[in-house]
């Protein structure tokens, strides 16, 4: 990657197409979802190396517990086997490990593994990697509400983010891989003037040369925030 690129400092991404990876190669869709846990370990590494700074990614939606529940005990089971085998990586490649997300539904078990490792990796980090799990953009807000609601504050469009999950700033820049044109309930409030990029490439393909793609194509956008064309 060129050094006068514009790396942007918070990628988000819908990280989409295990099941269609899976079932184009005849195999169950658990299949796609581990290969898709190896495309993160890839992509988490290679953000930090370029120096980004949050990477935000859709592991689980609220919306997901309607799928088969073998399928949703395979994800449940696949993450907290990830928080194991990446503990290592995370620390060495210093990597702040945190969830957003809902607790209700997730088993204590799992809850309690991912606060462990919220903790052991927050002391020293370059780099964010920030994983929706149980994660809906609706719920995040009304649970924003209730949290200022709880603590008697005002809510204004400056201070709102305090009272998500976590207050992280925007992305510059969201992909979503697997071709689908839509924002499936993800980061409603944060994504307000974020770059999109979608790629038709399933997510188990998805790799360095792919995110690089993603990041030229951000530095050709001319972002506006609402101004005029020649207002720079
Ligand atoms: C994304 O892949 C991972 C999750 C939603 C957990 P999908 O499982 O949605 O794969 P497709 O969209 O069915 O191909
Ligand atoms: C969005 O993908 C959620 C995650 C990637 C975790 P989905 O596959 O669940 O979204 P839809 O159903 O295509 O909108
Ligand atoms: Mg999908």
């Amino acid at each position: 990657m060129e050094k006068t690129l514009n790396i942007p400092k918070h990628i988000a991404i819908i990280m989409d197409g295990n099941g269609r990876w899976a079932k184009a190669k005849n195999r169950p869709r658990v299949f796609g979802h581990k290969a898709g846990a190896d495309t993160l370990r890839k992509i988490v590494k290679y953000c930090g190396n370029i120096g980004v700074e949050y990477l935000t990614v859709y592991a689980f939606s609220t919306e997901n517990w309607k799928r088969s529940q073998e399928e949703v005990s395979a994800l449940m089971t696949l993450f907290k086997t990830y928080i194991n085998s990446e503990r290592k990586m995370l620390l060495e490649n210093k990597v702040r490990f945190m969830v957003s997300g809902r607790k209700e539904g997730v088993s204590k078990n799992l809850l309690d593994a991912i606060e462990k490792l919220e903790n052991e990796t927050s002391k020293e980090y370059k780099m964010t990697l920030n994983i929706a799990f149980n994660y809906g953009g609706r719920a995040e807000i009304i649970d924003a509400i209730k949290k200022a609601r709880e603590l008697d504050e005002e809510i204004t469009e400056e201070n709102f983010s305090k009272f998500l999950y976590n207050d992280i700033p925007d992305p510059e820049l969201i992909i979503r891989t697997s071709g689908e044109f839509r924002i499936s309930n993800f980061l409603l409030w944060q994504l307000a003037y974020s770059e999109i990029y979608i790629t038709d490439v399933y997510w188990p393909d998805f790799n360095e040369e792919e995110l690089d793609k993603a990041i030229y194509s951000y530095n050709k956008r001319e972002r506006r925030f609402g101004g005029r064309i020649d207002d720079k």
